[in-house]
């Protein structure tokens, strides 16, 4: 990617000490040793890979030969009066999306009609029936609805292509759902009654091709700004993986392809945005964008997908100041959590994009939503945000009270918005959000602290147990949070973190739950979304990264050896399921923290000013048994290049180049290392002072912190 570069490194090799075995990722593997790991499809028209063979029924001649245009196509045949019905499952390899196309080369037919095939499609083969596992049709009006789970073919006794579109070959008869995401398709031969006399379950049809336009974000590498390689080629692969199921989300919005859910919205139309799930809801949620942005950010240079959804949902502020979490019941899902989420999700957009004229244009909605609806009542309810009405959240659960995630997360958005008050000259709010910030910590662990356990209690009432103000029960979400927002300190950050991984490590995650007071099957329900807070609070505090690292294993390990493999689930149940069966979404962009994890702490590459102005280099270098990890952050002003490696004498070389007109701080980890073996571009590093990392705090310390300016540098520090 950037050749220029590798010549630096070189050079600075050859003039810097120890460091012998470097030169192996950043210049003999080269900068496209990543290539191998990406999972787009090379083109934009992606072609199945295999036939399910056990699966074929019937009467079927030569399944394999719609995989391409072969000479001879598959034939389904179905003799008049035959119980025997054809059908075959074709499988694209991995999960996709789009619309589908199948290449006839003809039907035998008899007068009563045009022999009928029925289409099933599945993200999982545990969810393929005889209907899809998902129908957008199944989310329309009674009225409306123009299929009930299959997509329906008449095949002309002449050559032709179908395109899988959003409606019916005659009338409202022999109708189709139109885009899919699915890993799996059940082709049937086979006719709805109600489709009569278009379509007949007898006759013979041939096949000469299948194919499907892909449409999402094509993330070829030459797409990628960004990329990341490490000796953990599960961590690797799992970072491609994460890119992939976020550009399989990142498309056009469209009414004919969106949640029908009174989602269209003029105002959306037409543009690019990040939607949830690529089946569905396809609606793009504020909240999901807090992982899903920066999957993207941190892989393609894409910001509009983003920004055109921040700027809608602002546009769509409610005279209170709430801002709707996503268009879908034109604009009024009443979710708790998600205006807050818009204002973290702000913040990140600045700090990637550079774009302080978009949080120029936005500060009045933004100061609304914190100060007029969550903090208009704060006096009245003791300091802490006390939610009363029947508004749910990121997983619609109807909490009540001073709840530990929404204050913790009030923290993170108070301080967001700080910073991003400082930088626009908002001094008053800048000193306003900070103290307000610093109450809302104080009064939370003064309120929702469990001493008995050493964790943050979820903070509201048991359901049905009037006599207990606050239920014995401790939520992943509000210790994360709380973690991350820096609304507490280093040993209560140590002693929640751990008592979590204790209480709530599934073989598939941790759950978001320890217990099922409030709901049966919580103890066993693992979001990644919001898991990924809480695995970014371990890589931000001192000593907690290898529990980190192991929860990754057990997550992403447990998704990546699932059907359908490769795309992260928007949700895991019981006995790692999938948490909603067919209707849960196998390809969800908040489930995709895995890659900020490993750029913003494995490599540690960080913005602390608007577009990487400023930047914070900190990697994680111990706890996951890594001895190497390398790879880019693109910024506007060009991309930031880091690469660390550990030698057989323990010693670590960390190698960084970022652009020229920027500067920032390096952290150097001092765990068992030698602060007095430290050298900058072979120069003994003397006497850095501490700095105050990152505009969110970092509960971590055990780091050297060195100020650096742009360019290509090289830090060794010895055991
Ligand atoms: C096949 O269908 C076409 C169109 O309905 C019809 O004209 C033709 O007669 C049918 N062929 C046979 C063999 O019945
Ligand atoms: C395909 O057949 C295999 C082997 O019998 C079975 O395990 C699997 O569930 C079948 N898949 C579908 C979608 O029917
Ligand atoms: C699926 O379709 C086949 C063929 O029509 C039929 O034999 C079977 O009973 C159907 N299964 C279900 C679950 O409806
Ligand atoms: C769906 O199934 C219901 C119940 O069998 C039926 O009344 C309705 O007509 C079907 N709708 C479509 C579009 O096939
Ligand atoms: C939706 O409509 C657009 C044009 O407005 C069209 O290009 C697209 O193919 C349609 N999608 C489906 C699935 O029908
Ligand atoms: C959505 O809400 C707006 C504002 O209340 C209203 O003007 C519009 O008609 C609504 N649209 C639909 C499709 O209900
Ligand atoms: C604040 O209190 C008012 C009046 O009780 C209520 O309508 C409103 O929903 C409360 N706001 C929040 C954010 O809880
Ligand atoms: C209800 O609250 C009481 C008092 O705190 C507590 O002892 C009891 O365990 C609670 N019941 C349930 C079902 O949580
Ligand atoms: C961290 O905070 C806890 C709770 O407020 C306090 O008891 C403890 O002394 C603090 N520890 C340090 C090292 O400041
Ligand atoms: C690191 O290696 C040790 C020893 O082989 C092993 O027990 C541990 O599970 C590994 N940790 C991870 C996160 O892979």
């Amino acid at each position: 990617m950037a050749p220029i570069l590798v010549n630096v490194l070189t050079a600075l090799l050859a003039a810097s000490v120890g460091c012998e075995a470097f030169d192996k990722q950043t210049t003999a593997r080269g900068d496209r040793s990543w290539h191998e790991y990406v999972r787009s499809p090379k083109t934009s028209i992606v072609t199945p890979k295999a036939i399910l063979a056990a699966n074929t029924s019937g009467d079927v001649s030569n399944p394999a030969g719609m995989l391409g245009w072969n000479r001879h196509p598959t034939v389904l045949t179905r003799k008049q009066g035959s119980d025997d019905v054809p059908s075959v499952i074709v499988d694209f390899g991995q999960n996709v999306v789009g619309i589908l196309a199948i290449s006839f080369a003809g039907s035998t037919n008899s007068s009563a009609g045009f022999p009928g095939l029925k289409l099933a499609f599945s993200e999982t083969q545990q969810y393929l029936t005889n209907v899809s596992d998902f129908t957008r049709s199944d989310n329309l009006p009674a009225g409306s609805k123009i299929t009930n789970g299959t997509d329906q073919i008449a095949v002309a006794n002449k050559p032709f292509t179908w395109k899988d579109q959003t409606g019916c070959q005659h009338g409202d008869k022999v109708c189709s759902d139109g885009l899919h995401g699915f890993r799996y398709l059940k082709i049937t031969l086979d006719a709805l009654e109600s489709d009569s006399p278009y379509t007949q379950s007898y006759g013979s049809v041939s096949i000469s091709n299948i194919e499907l336009e892909w449409n999402a974000y094509l993330g070829t590498p030459d797409t990628f700004t960004g990329w990341f390689e490490c000796s953990d080629e599960d961590l690797t692969q799992w970072w491609f993986d994460g890119v992939y199921t976020a550009d399989m989300i990142n498309s056009k919005f469209l009414a004919n392809e969106t949640d029908p859910r009174n989602s269209a919205s003029p105002t959306l139309e037409g543009k690019e945005v990040l939607f949830d799930g690529a089946k569905r809801d396809r609606d793009p949620y504020v909240g999901d964008l807090a992982v899903a942005s920066l999957t993207s950010y941190l892989s393609h240079d894409d910001p509009a997908s983003t920004r055109n959804i921040l700027a809608d949902l602002a546009n769509h502020q409610r005279d209170d100041g709430w801002i709707p979490p996503a268009s879908i019941n034109n604009y009024t899902l009443d979710l708790y959590d998600y205006p807050m989420w818009w204002v973290v999700c702000t913040y990140d957009f600045v700090m990637y994009t550079g774009e302080t004229d978009f949080a120029a244009q936005y500060y009045g909605v933004m100061k609304k939503t914190l100060d007029g609806y969550f903090g208009q009542n704060l006096t009245a309810t003791g300091g802490l945000l006390d939610k009363t009405n029947g508004y749910g959240d990121y997983a619609f659960l109807p909490r009540s009270g001073k709840i530990t995630y929404y204050n913790a997360l009030y923290v993170h958005a108070l301080k967001s918005a700080a910073e991003l008050a400082s930088i626009l000259g908002h001094d008053e709010d800048r000193n306003a959000w900070t103290a307000r910030a610093e109450s809302v910590s104080t009064k939370l662990l003064a309120r929702n602290w469990d001493t008995s356990v050493g964790a943050f209690f979820d903070g509201g009432p048991c359901p049905n147990n009037a006599t207990n103000s606050i239920c014995n029960v401790h939520a992943q979400d509000g210790n994360g949070l709380a973690v991350l927002a820096g609304a507490v300190n280093s040993s209560t950050a140590t002693s929640l973190l751990d008592y979590y991984a204790r209480a709530a490590a599934r073989p598939y995650g941790n759950a978001f739950y320890d217990n099922d007071a409030l709901s049966a099957g919580f103890s066993e329900r693992v979001y990644a979304f919001i898991s990924y807070f809480e695995l970014a609070a371990r890589f931000a505090t001192k000593g907690a990264a290898s529990s980190a690292f192991e929860e990754i294993k057990r997550l992403y390990g447990w998704m990546a050896t699932h059907d359908p493999k490769i795309t992260f689930w928007e949700g895991i149940g019981p006995g790692g399921s999938p948490y909603e069966q067919g209707f849960t979404s196998m390809a969800h962009g908040w489930s995709t923290g895995i890659v900020s994890l490993m750029s913003n702490y494995v490599l540690g590459v960080q913005p602390t000013g608007p577009g990487f102005k400023t930047w914070q280099i900190c990697p994680v270098v111990d706890g996951g048994n890594l001895t190497w990890a390398q790879g880019e952050v693109g910024t506007p002003s060009g991309p930031i290049r880091v690469s660390w490696k550990k030698s057989h004498d323990g010693s670590l070389t960390l190698q960084f180049d970022t652009p020229r007109d920027t500067s920032g701080v390096i952290c150097v980890p001092t765990e068992g290392f030698r602060k007095d073996r430290m050298t900058m571009d072979g120069k003994r590093v003397e006497g850095e002072e501490a700095h105050t990392l990152g505009p969110i705090a970092t509960a971590g310390d055990g780091f050297k912190v060195i100020k650096a300016d742009g360019g290509a540098h090289t830090i060794v520090v010895g055991r």
